[in-house]
């Protein structure tokens, strides 16, 4: 896991020190760690003269934060109706003795994440998986070693 910290003061000073560039901070953050370590929620709260609780709620409130570690791999898959007709829930078991980890969890390398999320609004490529912010469709099970090598050619 990524304990260096010490590039956090240097994040935070790019952005106007106001607060509304709360988001913004928090997003570079989010970018650099995988996730919103409690120093830098700390750091970002003193140097945007803001409420720890303000930047807290903010924080968790978005899906796009997160306060626990994650993986540089973000990998979710989709279980929405469509997704699970199509064999997702097979998907999702192969990635999960692939990776030797269950849905929600992080392998221990900080390599990747594995998450379900609902219908992402992409019901005709289903079953859908996306990688970080990266969307594959109609995903079969030959493909999951593809994905978490790149995901580039996993289509
Ligand atoms: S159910 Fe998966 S994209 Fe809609």
């Amino acid at each position: 896991m990524n304990h260096d910290f010490s590039k956090l003061p240097d994040i935070i000073e790019k952005h106007p020190k106001s607060p509304q560039s709360l988001i913004a901070v928090l997003q570079d953050i989010q970018k650099e760690y995988h996730y919103l370590p409690c120093e830098a929620l700390k750091l970002t709260a003193e140097a945007l003269d803001l409420p720890l609780s303000k930047v807290f709620s903010v924080s968790t409130f978005y899906n796009a934060f997160s306060l626990d570690p994650r993986g540089e791999k973000v990998i979710r898959i989709c279980t929405g109706t469509t997704c699970h007709i199509r064999g997702a829930k097979q998907i999702e078991h192969q990635l999960e003795t692939q990776l030797n980890i269950k849905s929600g969890e992080t392998t221990e390398d900080m390599k990747f994440t594995l998450e379900v999320v609902n219908c992402v609004g992409a019901c005709a490529m289903a079953p859908v998986v996306i990688v970080n912010d990266e969307y594959f469709g109609s995903v079969k099970l030959t493909d999951t070693r593809k994905l978490l090598k790149g995901g580039n050619n996993a289509n």
